[in-house]
């Protein structure tokens, strides 16, 4: 392309890391979370109501990295890759004295069959996140939604076939033991389950505050 450019302006970064955690340690956090759930009355009948068919700690238990040592240790690990996630974004944390990037929740998600959650943001923080720890075969993985898409009025569908950067809805499905940071006004959803095994996941918050 002589005499041509093409710019991409104001992308939308999505950053994923496989953590050093092994199977072993992952086994032990699935053993974990299935445990607070045993003992979580008020969380399993919040998620009678909020979240049919699953199981989250968002409005009982969000503070994993307080009550174990094994979600403090993730959670170490999770503080490092906001860091580079925060450095790639080139967010400028310096220059306002007092306020600090630092997680200000940490919950659990376990989807049943045909659990789903629709599409939302987390609109009082910065950056939110998943870490996977049990991804059946025929679990979905993070839907996320063109964040312009409010503002598309004349503008014609793009192809079937487009490719990633111009898709309007792109699904990045993790393996199990990868993270997945977003900035928190970012709209996504976890479609149906369709496995009969559970999909099971950690989420989080960091707020700027
Ligand atoms: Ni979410």
């Amino acid at each position: 392309m002589k005499n041509k450019k093409l710019e991409l302006l104001f992308p939308t970064q999505i950053w994923r890391a496989r953590l050093k955690f092994d199977r072993a340690f992952r086994k032990d956090l699935i053993r974990e979370c299935q445990a607070f759930r045993e003992l979580d009355d008020h969380g399993k009948k919040w998620s009678a109501k909020h979240y049919l068919a699953g199981y989250t700690s968002y409005s009982s238990i969000a503070n994993l990295h307080e009550r174990s040592s094994s979600f403090l240790l993730l959670k170490t690990a999770i503080d490092r890759e906001v860091k580079m996630y925060a450095d790639s974004l080139e967010f400028d944390l310096k220059s306002h004295r007092g306020r600090t990037l630092r997680m200000s929740a940490f919950w659990i998600n376990i989807m049943g069959r045909f659990a789903h959650h629709s599409f939302h943001l987390h609109p009082l923080s910065a950056i939110s996140g998943t870490y996977y720890l049990a991804v059946p075969a025929k679990s979905p993985g993070l839907k996320f939604e063109d964040p312009r898409i409010a503002a598309f009025m004349g503008s014609p569908p793009r192809k079937t076939a487009a490719t990633r950067n111009n898709q309007q809805y792109v699904e990045i499905r993790c393996d199990e033991g990868e993270v997945l940071l977003f900035e928190s006004w970012l709209k996504h959803e976890v479609r149906a389950n369709a496995d009969g095994r559970e999909r099971i996941s950690v989420s989080f918050n960091y707020d700027w505050a």
